[in-house]
């Protein structure tokens, strides 16, 4: 079948079968490897992308359902200015990082902060559900997160 979807900004097709997941698309047609092999049963978000404003796990989602949608991996989201808040702000945390999770965890405080410019605590282990990180601490995180979400407020309004 032929597939047409929005992919970091631009007009894609690909031919496929119905049942190929997301992540292997992403992976083998487009070379886009930010999107990791995890687990690949839905449960570990190192394969996170950006669907239609939200984030999902592209190993659970066939190559059906991506017809006429929008998606963001971490490669096009790393071009824009809300991904340098979240780096900015990660790093001032100084989160133990061994990378495996970051596309997740990068694109879960988007998916987070696009929707809640403030989160709290709550919120955001909310947020991060999806994503398991052995290596991050909850309360690092909920600190990391709170600094991304001031940062980019002083970067689009000039306070936090
Ligand atoms: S690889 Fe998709 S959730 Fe783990
Ligand atoms: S940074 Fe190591 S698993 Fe998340």
């Amino acid at each position: 079948m032929t597939i047409g979807f929005i992919l970091n900004g631009e007009d894609v097709v690909v031919r496929t079968e119905a049942d190929i997941r997301l992540i292997d698309i992403l992976r083998d047609t487009f070379g886009l490897k930010g999107a990791k092999n995890g687990c690949l049963t839905g449960k570990c978000g190192a394969c996170s992308v950006i669907f239609n404003g939200n984030i999902i796990q592209s190993c659970l989602i066939p190559a059906f359902r991506i017809r006429g949608s929008e998606i963001i991996t971490i490669e096009g989201f790393s071009q824009t200015d809300e991904y340098q808040d979240i780096i900015k702000g990660f790093s001032q945390v100084s989160l133990e990082n061994c990378g495996f999770c970051n596309t997740g965890k990068v694109l879960a405080a988007e998916a987070l902060l696009e929707r809640n410019s403030r989160p709290n605590r709550e919120e955001i282990l909310i947020g991060f559900d999806g994503i398991k990180c052995r290596c991050t601490d909850p309360e690092s995180l909920v600190e990391a997160v709170q600094a991304v979400a001031e940062i980019r407020q002083r970067r689009l309004y000039g306070r936090t």
